[in-house]
């Protein structure tokens, strides 16, 4: 049997959120070394992909914005997330009866929501302060250059965090249907998330009565 694990509207949001990643990413790339310069021919060359990488950008922390409600209640940090950390070692060993039993999401989980959080609060303030023509002149040019810097390194941690969470999405098996259909088996929440599912078995029970 199927439970939900996320709504329509929450399963709409991430999959924007996704895509305004990756066009912010691209649009991104192509303007930090020429390199990765090709990458504006998806976007209608140089000039395109310089106007548009701010606003992908904004529209992706709009969007961040929503799914950050919807799922902050079940990523804050608890003293069982600690003792999952120390015992981490296990799990990637394939001992995962051996970890502590965990809610709707692992510490790991909770770990990479926080580093999305953090990182792009940066890149929306640190972008405002070298956006020309509008922002930029507001900011002294060293404030600009040092903005630009910390760009660079939050960008990189979003990155290294999404490639990790989407990694994470394909190495547990049953996960991806979460966000595609909003559904898992019993059976993945019972061996993956076992406190959850004890709790969604004990809502049913009682909306039965
Ligand atoms: C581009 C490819 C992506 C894939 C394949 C993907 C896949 C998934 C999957 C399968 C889940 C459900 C996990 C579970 O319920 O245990 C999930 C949850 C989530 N995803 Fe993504 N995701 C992607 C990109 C992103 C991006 C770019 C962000 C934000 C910057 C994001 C933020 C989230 C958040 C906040 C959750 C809720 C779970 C949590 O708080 O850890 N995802 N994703």
């Amino acid at each position: 049997m199927f439970i939900t694990r996320y709504r329509d509207m929450t399963r709409m949001n991430h999959w924007a959120v996704a895509l305004l990643f990756i066009c912010a990413g691209l649009t991104g790339l192509a303007l930090f070394h020429p390199s990765m310069y090709f990458f504006s021919m998806f976007f209608g060359g140089g000039q395109w992909t310089r106007i548009l990488h701010p606003f992908f950008g904004l529209l992706m922390v709009l969007g961040f914005v929503f799914l950050f409600f919807a799922v902050v209640r079940d990523n804050f940090w608890t003293k069982t997330d600690t003792a999952w950390v120390k015992k981490a070692p296990e799990l990637l060993k394939g001992n995962e009866h051996a970890m502590p039993p965990v809610h709707k999401y692992n510490a790991g989980q909770k770990a990479v929501f926080w580093i999305f959080a953090v990182s792009l609060v940066l890149l929306l303030i640190t972008g405002f302060m070298f956006w020309q023509p509008w922002f930029a002149d507001f900011f002294p040019i060293p404030l600009r250059r040092f903005a630009m810097l910390v760009h660079a390194a939050s960008a990189l941690a979003l990155v290294l965090s999404v490639i990790m969470h989407v990694y994470a999405a394909i190495w547990v098996k049953g996960s991806f249907r979460a966000m595609t259909r909003g559904t898992v088996h019993e059976d993945w929440a019972k061996s993956h998330h076992p406190l959850w599912y004890k709790e969604v078995a004990e809502d049913a029970k009682r909306n039965k009565r």
